[in-house]
């Protein structure tokens, strides 16, 4: 069973895909973090991000382990965790390079299926219902406006002590935009099928009981997914 929940950054997506693995008892996948990740080491190592061949010897060389603990998220690349690491700025900046190139997708593609084998899941990212698993079970994707995902990514940082400008948040959103959406691969677009929500006025709580709202319509879900 997989719930595939994409959208572009700040829509929220992280939020509404803890709560619903949450409440089904299914594993939560951020697939963003396996991207930054990978960028993480690339840049500690030096890498050239613009070969893509060294990019995807890399890829094959790195263990990259998502354990969830406690509703908290903690990502480590070869053993040594980097959950905050992978969030800063320059790794943000970066990951386009890692998210742009085909074999490096690929690989990191066949590690994500290989999730599914032995688990539920909540995937979130940007080509879950179009690339990674097209037949999942429900395909979400979640957008909110420009306007809304940057004041809400302002508060986010505020709330961490972090000082930044609205207007500067805005505008690295808006790239970030053009790049998931302007890549020659697995470019973020509504998959087929996809049930679209526009969370711009509405609570965390209210997505989530339209999510598992339509997973019930459909598969008559109980909390432990049967
Ligand atoms: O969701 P995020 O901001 O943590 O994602 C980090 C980067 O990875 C961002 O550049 C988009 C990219 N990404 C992707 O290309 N495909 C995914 N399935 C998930 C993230």
């Amino acid at each position: 069973m997989v719930i595939a929940i994409d959208g572009p950054a700040g829509s929220g997506k992280s939020t509404v895909a803890k709560l619903l693995a949450e409440w089904l008892g299914y594993l939560y996948v951020d697939t963003g973090a396996m991207y930054r990740a990978l960028t993480w080491k690339a840049l500690k190592e030096k890498t050239d991000l613009k070969d893509e061949d060294a990019l995807t010897s890399l890829s094959r060389q790195t263990e990259i382990l998502l354990k969830e603990e406690k509703g908290k998220l903690r990502v480590f690349v070869d053993g040594k965790e980097v959950t905050e690491a992978i969030r800063g700025e320059s790794v943000t900046n970066n990951a386009f390079y890692i998210a742009r190139a085909p074999s490096v997708r690929a690989e990191l593609v066949k590690q994500q299926r290989r999730m599914a084998k032995e688990n539920n899941l909540v995937m979130e990212g940007r080509d879950i219902g179009t690339v990674v698993f097209p037949k999942a079970k429900l395909k979400v994707y979640l957008d909110a406006s420009l306007k809304e995902r940057a004041r809400r990514r302002f508060l986010e940082l505020k709330e961490k002590g972090i000082k930044t400008d609205l207007e500067v948040i805005k505008k690295q959103l808006q790239a970030r935009d053009k790049e998931d959406k302007g890549r020659k691969v697995a470019p973020l677009k509504i998959a087929k099928e996809a049930f679209v929500i526009d969370s711009t006025k509405m609570k965390i709580e209210e997505e989530v009981d339209l999510i598992l709202r339509k997973w019930r319509e459909k598969y008559g879900a109980t909390k432990s997914g049967t």
